[in-house]
């Protein structure tokens, strides 16, 4: 599912203040609704996913459905792949602004995922995440991250590095 009004207000208003310069990652993006949002200031958006919709029950339509709706939508770029084998591929570390991280929302996944991310947020950047209500990512959040993120209408989560 996409995420929450609240987390989709949320991601819009920080792509607003970051502006143009900015680049922001999807980790975990389907079909690219939340993308949108995320570009909606000019910013440079990377989204990651495998893309097969296996998890969603969109097999087969799940890219071809992301490219028509990143289309024309700003400055998005996608890599296929499983998400905590992506930051492997910079090598500088530190650079992003946000990573909104939506992936696989078991404990072990979340705790790979904040992982492998947290490095490439630049300091005073955001690490944010969906699925706050969700104990898994509740508790992965808590062992790795912070106790008391910012919390986006009782589904999102938020911490500025
Ligand atoms: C809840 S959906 C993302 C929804 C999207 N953020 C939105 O708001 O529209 C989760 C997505 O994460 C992807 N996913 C799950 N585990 C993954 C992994 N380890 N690596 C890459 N993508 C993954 C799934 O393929 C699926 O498209």
């Amino acid at each position: 599912m996409q995420c929450q009004q609240p987390v989709r207000d949320w991601l819009e208003a920080r792509a607003r203040e970051i502006g143009p310069r900015g680049f922001l990652i999807e980790v975990g993006t389907w079909c690219g609704d939340t993308a949108r949002i995320m570009a909606a200031h000019g910013a440079l958006v990377l989204c990651v996913d495998r893309f097969d919709g296996r998890a969603m029950g969109t097999p087969g339509v799940t890219f071809p459905r992301w490219l028509e709706n990143v289309a024309g939508a700003g400055r998005i770029v996608g890599v296929v792949g499983d998400s905590w084998d992506v930051p492997a591929l910079f090598l500088d570390k530190g650079f992003a602004d946000l990573v909104f991280i939506d992936a696989d929302h078991s404990h072990a996944a979340v705790v790979r995922d904040i992982t492998a991310w947290r490095p490439i947020v630049k300091p005073g950047g955001w690490l944010c995440g969906d699925d706050w209500n969700m104990a898994s990512v509740r508790a992965a959040v808590q062992d790795t991250l912070i106790k008391t993120p910012e919390i986006i209408g009782g589904h999102g989560w938020a911490v500025r590095l």
